[in-house]
């Protein structure tokens, strides 16, 4: 039988999670390196490294059973998966940012914003949501210094301990999103390798909750 698969996000949440899982008796071997997959101390269970915004994509499809994510990249793709743990860790929020001295929530003349950020759905749902019209202008990183050269007007990023705007001369608007490290399984999967599923989230459950 193929190891049952976690998913696990580069970046931030990366040594957070690994942390979680060897707590609970899953550690991984070896170190990530250049190498995706790696295998746990269980022999029928494996780990697959890739960026936080594949974890969703890799687990809706079935090539990975399980994942650990951000609400952030999860609610971003609306990828159809289940939701079984809040991880209590990887706190921050999705926010609107802007130059301070930059109109907020209306630019003044009536001019349409423009409002550069990596997460374009989630930018675009939340400006429809309150009926204010946007142009949003994706992109994939750096997006704290977009105001600073004329490229938009407002953003929409991560902030956790608001450094990054800070040092960047912005100043946070609006909260959009509450976010936290999220475990996601494939609906089939959990269905069809409920022994190992069930498992492994009644481990993680003892450090974390039940989604609601
Ligand atoms: C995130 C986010 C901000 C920063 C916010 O980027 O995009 O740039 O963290 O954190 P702070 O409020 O503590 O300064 P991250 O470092 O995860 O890397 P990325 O830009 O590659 O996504």
């Amino acid at each position: 039988m193929t190891p049952f698969r976690i998913a696990l996000p580069k970046g931030r949440l990366f040594e957070p999670t690994i942390a979680l899982f060897a707590a609970q008796g899953l550690g991984m071997r070896g170190e990530p390196g250049r190498r995706l997959l790696l295998p746990s101390e269980n022999p029928q269970i494996e780990f697959l490294v890739v960026k936080p915004g594949d974890v969703p994509t890799y687990v809706e499809s079935g090539a990975a059973d399980i994942g650990v994510t951000g609400t952030d990249v999860l609610r971003e793709t609306g990828a159809d998966v289940l939701e079984p743990l809040r991880l209590g860790f990887g706190y921050c929020r999705l926010a609107v940012a802007s130059h301070p001295e930059t109109a907020y929530p209306h630019l003044d003349g009536g001019f349409t914003a423009r409002v550069a950020t990596k997460y374009p759905r989630l930018t675009r749902q939340h400006f429809a949501s309150v009926g204010r019209a946007v142009e949003v202008v994706p992109i994939s990183g750096s997006v704290e210094v977009a105001p600073l050269l004329g490229l938009a007007h407002w953003i929409v990023d991560l902030v956790d301990t608001g450094r990054t705007l800070r040092e960047n001369g912005l100043v946070e608007r609006e909260t959009i999103l509450a976010c936290e490290a999220t475990m996601v399984a494939n609906r089939a999967s959990q269905k069809l390798r409920l022994d190992t599923y069930l498992d492994i989230v009644s481990r993680l459950s003892r450090r974390s909750r039940l989604s609601p």
